[in-house]
Parts: structure tokens; C-alpha cells; sequence
């Protein structure tokens, strides 16, 4: 499988932070030292993902320029002396970033399409902006180790689908969209996914497993989405062309390890500041 490109979707306003994210992205507040987009990027990086492209909306270009080469304030530095900070600027040196814009907040996998002319990897990793997972390996390395262990199993079957799983309270079923899982294809963390609800009550719900914000999709999930525009105002989710997937594409759910922050809500990221900084 060649996954080398990810999108990193990052182009949300960012209300639940207002007033200062009118000037701020949200995705630029650090952890310690570090923005949380920076540990995403990291994240790609992790699993040897060469190619990145931020999905971005009006006034948030100070994402990609974040990891854009500064040569002057590089030479500056080396004349200082100050190698090691030399050294985490030109981290992302060998990095290929990208850009697209999304102009209007129609849904995740409307953001993630804006990206599709762009993606040429067979398997494409997604990691949507405000869930980071800390634990002995990254979201990302988890999900690629279970998609080459189904490969590995079942060499003829297409490309699959692999979802980052958490088992959630089921009074918070409907905050999430919900794995049916297939038990007697699952093994251990691994689970063989045979339906996706979006959002279910408490009651209606398949099961606890609920999906966060990182995937590995095959490329044939691109040609789907513009298809899938739900009733919910034209929006275009990205668990409809999962769904719609279902019949001919293996999906997974992989039920990671680690603890995950949300940084998306200002307690979820006053705790991953306080846990990770
Ligand atoms: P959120 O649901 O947290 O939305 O998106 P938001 O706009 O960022 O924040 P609030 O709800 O207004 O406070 C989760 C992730 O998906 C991205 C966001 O940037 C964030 O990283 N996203 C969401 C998009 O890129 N486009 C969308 O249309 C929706």
C-alpha cells in the first residue's frame, strides 16, 4: 500500500473559541511548545507520509505558513549560534505542503474533497484538526499496522478502509458517528465494520464505538463523495461515502491505543495543554 500524502482538514471557524479566533486558528494554540497542528503533521511524518495538504479557509494561512522555510531568520539563527533551534526549523524541510481552500462549511467530506485533484497515494491518510492521541504510538501508525494486517490476511480483497475507533459512553452515542461492528470478522482492537450510523441516540445505537477524526481512506472514496450530498442542507459527510462504500470496499475500525484529547472545545484543550505540555 502506498500511503505518502495526507490532508489535514483545518478549515473550520472555530466558534467554540470565539472572539480570538476571528484573528488566531484554533489549531495554532500549542501544547508546550508545540501548535497541535505541528504534532499532527508530525503524526503523517510518523507513518513516512511525504506529501500534506491542509484543507484551509479564509484568514488561516498562517497554518501553512507556519512550516514554510524562513532562509533569513535560518542564517540569522546560524549566525548565533543557535543550532538546535536551526534544527527544529528545518524539520519540515523535506516535506511536500499544500493548499486548498474550502469556501464554504459544508461538511467533512466536503472539506476533504476540495483535496481531490491533488491526491495521487493509493491510501490516504486524514487527520482532522482537533483530535491528537497520545500513547506509545501515534493515531496514524495504529491505523497503518491494522491496514497491512488485513492486507497481509486477505492479499486479494481491495484497498480498505480504516477508521480510529474509541469506545465512548453511550449517552454520548450521538455526538459521533457509530461503527456496527461485525464480531465474527473482528479480532481483538480490530473490527470489521459492517455499518456506519451518524450520530445515533443512545438507544438506536449499534454499538459504543464511536469514530474520532483520523482515517486512512483509499483513493476510490474521492470518486464517491460528490455523490453523497445528505438531506442535512446539502452537506457532504464523509461517513456517507463509507457508507456507500460499504458493499465493495472492506471497512475497519481499529479501537486505538492511548488517551485522546479533543482540543476542539476550550476544556478539552486546557487538559491536553495541561497532560502534553
Ligand atoms: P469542528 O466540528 O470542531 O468545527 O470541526 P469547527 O468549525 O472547527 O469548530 P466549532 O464547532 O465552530 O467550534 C472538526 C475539524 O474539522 C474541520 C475543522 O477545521 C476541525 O479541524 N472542518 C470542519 C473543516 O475543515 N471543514 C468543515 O466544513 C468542518
Amino acid at each position: 500500500m502506498k500511503l505518502s500524502q495526507a490532508i489535514l482538514p483545518v478549515a473550520g471557524l472555530g466558534t467554540r473559541f470565539l472572539p480570538w479566533t476571528k484573528v488566531v486558528p484554533k489549531e495554532l494554540l500549542p501544547i508546550g511548545n508545540i501548535p497541535i497542528i505541528a504534532m499532527l503533521v508530525d503524526e503523517a511524518l510518523s507513518v513516512g507520509i511525504t506529501e500534506i495538504c491542509f484543507v484551509i479557509s479564509k484568514g488561516k494561512e498562517s497554518i501553512p505558513e507556519y512550516f514554510h522555510a524562513r532562509p533569513e531568520l535560518e542564517k540569522e539563527l546560524e549566525s548565533r549560534g543557535k543550532l538546535h533551534m536551526l534544527e527544529d526549523l528545518s524539520r519540515y524541510a523535506n516535506v511536500k505542503f499544500h493548499v486548498v481552500y474550502q469556501h464554504e462549511q459544508k461538511g467533512d467530506g466536503h472539506a476533504i474533497l476540495q483535496a481531490k485533484d491533488w491526491v495521487t497515494s493509493d491510501a490516504v491518510g486524514i487527520l482532522f484538526g482537533d483530535d491528537l492521541i497520545h500513547g506509545a504510538k501515534t493515531g496514524l501508525q495504529q491505523l497503518k499496522t491494522a491496514c497491512e494486517e488485513v492486507m497481509q490476511k486477505h492479499p486479494e480483497d481491495p484497498l480498505p478502509a480504516m477508521l480510529a475507533l474509541e469506545n465512548v459512553k453511550r449517552e454520548l452515542t450521538k455526538k459521533y458517528g457509530i461503527a456496527d461492528i461485525d464480531e465474527s470478522k473482528s479480532d481483538g482492537r480490530l473490527k470489521r465494520v459492517k455499518g456506519l450510523v451518524e450520530k445515533p441516540e443512545p438507544a438506536a445505537a449499534p454499538s459504543t464505538l464511536g469514530i474520532v477524526g483520523k482515517y486512512i481512506i483509499p483513493r476510490s472514496t474521492f470518486d464517491i463523495l460528490p455523490a453523497v450530498s445528505s438531506s442535512h442542507g446539502g452537506e457532504i459527510r464523509l461517513i456517507d461515502a463509507l457508507i456507500a462504500q460499504l458493499k465493495d470496499t472492506p471497512i475497519y475500525g481499529y479501537e486505538f491505543e492511548g488517551k485522546r484529547y479533543d482540543t476542539g472545545t476550550p476544556d478539552g484543550y486546557k487538559e491536553a495543554a495541561q497532560a502534553l505540555g
